[in-house]
């Protein structure tokens, strides 16, 4: 009898910590979607197969192999242009509601121009839209994740005013190719990235380096480019094929570093998140008043006769107003911020100059493998409760998040990272924020830039040893489908 006590008193413990447990499960909200990303030369390969020319990528990793860290490519890269169904497959695996995946703009139109659509370029993409809808899973098409055609690069790329057209006239092929099938575009992915990284600095392809004046003229132009797509969908497409299209915008949280900083993280926010998002979400369609005064002061203070920073024509501020769907957020980390006293031994991304601040990491914040990417949920929360404040509570898709460790399945990093970031997500939906989808950054490990392959961003490790591409699952992987599956965080 004692031992039949014994065991009723132990069950009873048990099902009371069964009951705790399911008590600090933390439930997403209904319809609220996950999915997984990758862009076109991040994965694909395939670099030099069935017609496709050459993007700045690959012009910049042949040419000048020494800029990628471990001097590798995306020439193979995870072999995706013929491993897709595989990565459908892990799509299932994880039961994934969607799938973030981008156009390479030189397989579709090899010239550049839609003079030529390569029949192959159209049939790798339908082939992988229609897998994934076989199964139920949802494109969600970025239309331009950096691999710019090198020959429209060489007429100027984004600095070029005609760009607006010529990336019109790609994205109306997409539209007409696969717009009875995706309900979900991007137009752009992380304009800061591509301007100051890409054109004014030498952080990512095409390295110019034209720190000041071309990074600008880069970002009136992608902007002016996105609100046009915009509009041509609405108008032409959106009436028959009924979908969404937004912009993708990167952002750390800029943390004061005290009280007396205040005003320095908010000049910061508003260059590095506003100069894209301000245009598009706020009510007057421009650039942030802060950003304007700061730059123009600047270039008078140099001896330049006019600002810098390039102004916007009355009709491109009215075509720009309210040009996205969704507030696309991609954040990874978050940055501590003071100004600039002359003091500074960190290394400034570009052009924080303008503004006169200077950020950092502490060292003792949990690092990850990639430089400035420390993990620090809470920055993840106070950004999203500033996008609400500041555009008016705008539906948002989270469309990048994730953690970068060194090879190896054991991925506790990982797991504690989207543990940490969901938890703060939903926090922020419990005060207000409209969150209406997370995508995990990534399904898979990727070329990372000028990192190449070093650092790694997967749910599921890629063997680059293998001609194949073996992909495993991670940790991570398992415990990103659990929450999938029951829709709710564990604790
Ligand atoms: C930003 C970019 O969109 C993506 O291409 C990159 O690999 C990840 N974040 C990780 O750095």
């Amino acid at each position: 009898r004692l031992l039949i006590l014994l065991v009723a008193l132990i069950t009873i413990s048990e099902c009371k910590k069964l009951e705790e447990v399911k008590q600090t499960a933390r439930k997403f909200p209904d319809g609220f979607l996950f999915g997984t990303a990758t862009a076109s030369y991040q994965v694909e390969g395939a670099w030099n197969v069935d017609g496709k020319s050459e993007s700045i990528w690959d012009y910049l990793t042949h040419t000048n192999p020494e800029a990628v860290k471990d001097m590798s490519n995306g020439d193979i890269a995870d072999n995706s242009y013929y491993q897709y169904k595989r990565d459908v497959e892990m799509m299932r695996e994880l039961g994934l509601d969607y799938y973030r995946f981008s156009l390479s703009w030189p397989r579709i139109l090899p010239t550049s121009f839609p003079d030529y659509i390569n029949p192959a370029g159209i049939e790798y993409y339908n082939n992988l839209i229609d897998e994934m809808l076989k199964y139920n899973i949802q494109p969600m098409v970025t239309l331009f994740h950096w691999d710019m055609p090198q020959k429209l690069q060489e007429m100027g790329g984004w600095n070029n005013p005609h760009i607006v057209d010529w990336y019109t006239d790609f994205a109306k092929v997409a539209f007409e190719m696969f717009g009875d099938r995706v309900k979900y575009w991007i137009t752009m992915n992380e304009p800061y990235e591509i301007c100051h990284h890409g054109y004014g600095n030498v952080n990512l392809a095409p390295m110019l380096n034209l720190t000041g004046v071309a990074e600008y003229l880069c970002a009136k132009n992608l902007l002016v480019a996105h609100a046009k797509a915009y509009h041509l969908y609405d108008k032409m497409y959106r009436p028959s094929q009924k979908g969404k299209l937004f912009i993708t915008i990167q952002s750390p949280w800029f943390e004061p570093e005290n009280e007396g900083e205040t005003e320095t993280a908010r000049d910061i926010m508003q260059f590095d998140l506003g100069q894209f998002a301000h245009p598009i979400f706020s009510k007057n369609g421009d650039f942030p008043e802060v950003m304007k005064d700061k730059v123009a002061a600047k270039s008078k203070a140099q001896g330049y006769q006019r600002s810098r920073l390039p102004e916007f024509t009355a009709e491109e501020i009215e075509m720009l107003r309210g040009s996205s769907d969704f507030f696309g957020l991609n954040h990874y980390s978050t940055h501590l911020v003071h100004r600039n006293n002359g003091d500074t031994v960190y290394a400034q991304p570009s052009n924080y100059d303008d503004m006169n601040v200077v950020t950092y990491q502490p060292s003792d914040w949990v690092a990850s493998a990639t430089d400035r990417n420390k993990v620090v949920p809470w920055g993840f929360y106070k950004l999203l409760m500033w996008i609400k404040e500041e555009y008016d509570n705008p539906p948002v898709i989270i469309t990048e998040n994730g953690y970068s460790s060194l090879p190896g399945l054991d991925d506790i990093g990982r797991v504690d990272y989207y543990r940490g970031y969901l938890n703060a997500m939903l926090d922020a939906i419990e005060d207000g924020v409209d969150v209406r989808a997370y995508t995990a950054w990534s399904l898979m490990d990727n070329f990372e830039w000028l990192q190449g392959y070093t650092v790694r961003f997967g749910l599921y490790e890629v063997d680059y040893e293998d001609p194949e591409r073996k992909r495993t699952p991670r940790k991570s992987a398992f415990v990103f489908k659990e929450m999938v599956r029951t829709r709710s965080l564990d604790n």
